[in-house]
């Protein structure tokens, strides 16, 4: 089954063709970003109307590059939330259209959820990345899903499962990434830039801390942005103030309040496999430090390649394709 998948939540417009809800035929990601850079983050206005602008290009782009025609195609999804209105309804009323149209299935998927199912995926042989040598992971897992706009940690017993378990309970983990790089006037995106620059300022005598919510799996990462512009006001005329032990300082505290609730939801739940997804799940430390310390507890830990890790369309096309097995298997 070949599904066409659309993601337009945010300013990435994107179309995917994947078959059987794994094989990445194609995967064509346009963003706006650059546009939304002088201003510090995504207007929403303008990543709409861009949408609206490249949508039709990027899913014939997706139809060409996995060498397939509409009539090839079984079945449409979409996301259907959360995400920017505007940006929402340019790819829902494309994918709409393309199902009305050709009398075939469209699948509405919920976007955070998708970006688990980026670990699901593999790459056709002709895609540039490679398909990976290791097997997949299985069900049931702890999902972590860390993006600009969401930190959710859930229980997935099967891809028609998701229970939630905590959630941020003010900033998302991104959102901290990026406002404390423009504390630091590091520019916007934050996450790259901060993990770049952590790198200089390893083992910092600096700390911040995240608030803990103990006992509970939530988040909170506000408070930590405030310490770091406090502590900036008060050192940045000082020779201690060094922007990139202050970033360290920052992704440590922050990769660790992650590492430590991943690991609380895989014991509570009694699972053996925690699965990462969105934007910061591309962050080194994360990637090695997770991978580290659940190798330590028996624990397999899953990351999606660097390319999905940001919005596209193939965890979109990957997890509809699953939603749809689900409804014929229980119909
Ligand atoms: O999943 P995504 O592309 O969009 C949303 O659904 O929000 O995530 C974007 C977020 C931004 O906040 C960005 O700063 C963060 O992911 N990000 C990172 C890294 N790369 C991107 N955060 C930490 N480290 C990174 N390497
Ligand atoms: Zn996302």
């Amino acid at each position: 089954m070949n599904i066409l998948g659309i993601e337009t939540s945010c300013d990435e417009t994107a179309a995917a063709v994947v078959k059987n809800g794994k094989v990445i035929l194609s995967n064509i990601v346009s963003s706006s970003l650059k546009e939304h850079q002088q201003y510090g983050g995504i207007i929403p206005e303008i990543a709409s109307r861009r949408q609206m602008e490249t949508i039709h290009a990027v899913v014939m782009a997706a139809l060409k590059e996995a060498h397939l025609s509409l009539n090839d195609i079984h079945a449409f999804a979409v996301t259907q939330s959360p995400g920017f209105i505007g940006s929402l309804l340019v790819g829902l009323s494309y994918a709409r259209a393309l199902s009305f149209a050709s009398k075939k299935p469209l699948i509405e998927i919920n976007h955070i959820k998708a970006h688990i199912h980026a670990n699901f995926l593999t790459f056709a042989s002709d895609q540039k990345t490679p398909a990976s040598k290791t097997p997949g992971p299985k069900l049931p897992a702890i999902g972590l899903i860390v993006s600009g706009g969401h930190t959710s940690l859930y229980y997935l017993k099967d891809f028609a499962n998701y229970q939630l378990l905590g959630q941020t309970r003010d900033d998302a983990a991104g959102e901290a990434f990026d406002k404390v790089a423009r504390i630091l006037n590091l520019g916007y995106p934050g996450g790259p830039v901060i993990d770049k620059l952590a790198r200089k300022g390893k083992n910092a005598d600096i700390r911040f801390t995240c608030a803990a919510l103990e006992g509970t799996l939530d988040f909170s990462f506000s408070g930590i942005k405030t310490a770091v512009l406090y502590y900036k006001n008060k050192y940045h005329q000082k020779e201690i103030f060094d922007v990139a032990k202050i970033a360290y300082a920052f992704q440590d505290s922050v990769v660790s309040v992650l590492i430590n609730k991943c690991l609380l939801a895989c014991r509570k739940k009694k699972v053996k496999t925690i699965v990462v997804g969105g934007g910061v799940a591309a962050n080194s430390s994360l990637r090695k430090r997770l991978s580290n310390v659940a190798a330590d507890h028996n624990i397999n830990v899953f990351f999606p390649p660097l390319s999905l890790c940001v919005d596209n369309a193939a965890m979109v096309a990957g997890f509809a394709y699953h939603i749809k097995q689900y409804e014929r298997n229980t119909t």
